[in-house]
């Protein structure tokens, strides 16, 4: 009996967790600044396809032009449609200003 109510408990606490999770995996769930402004809607979406969308704090300004390189390599690798050159300027501009 009282094994039986504490696997009931254990069950459901790993329901709540998964379902956290999966929130944390959907992308909207990250507060990033700005987020109505063309530039974080544009990286929102360029940047939210294979994993959720790193917060712009994440890496220092000298670092994201890195990060962007070999994302767009990753793109490129998955036939992931590139960034123009006016969206990777848009992208690295809201990264670096809300950089580390
Ligand atoms: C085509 C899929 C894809 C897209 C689109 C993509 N990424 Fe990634 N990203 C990856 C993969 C895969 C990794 C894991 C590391 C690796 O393989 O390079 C990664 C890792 C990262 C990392 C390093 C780890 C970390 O958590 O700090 C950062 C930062 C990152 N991505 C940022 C971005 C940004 C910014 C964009 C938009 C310009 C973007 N990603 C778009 C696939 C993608």
């Amino acid at each position: 009996m009282g094994a039986e109510v504490t696997s009931v408990i254990k069950r459901s606490a790993t329901a709540v967790a998964a379902v956290v999770l999966m929130a944390g995996c959907a992308g909207s769930g990250i507060a990033i600044p700005a987020a109505q402004s063309q530039a974080a809607l544009l990286f929102a979406d360029k940047c939210g396809v294979c994993h959720a969308i790193p917060h712009p704090a994440r890496h220092r300004a000298e670092e994201w032009p890195h990060y962007v390189a070999l994302m767009e390599q990753r793109m490129a690798e998955r036939n992931i449609v590139a960034l123009s050159d006016m969206q990777r300027a848009l992208i690295m501009e809201y990264l670096s200003e809300h950089s580390r």
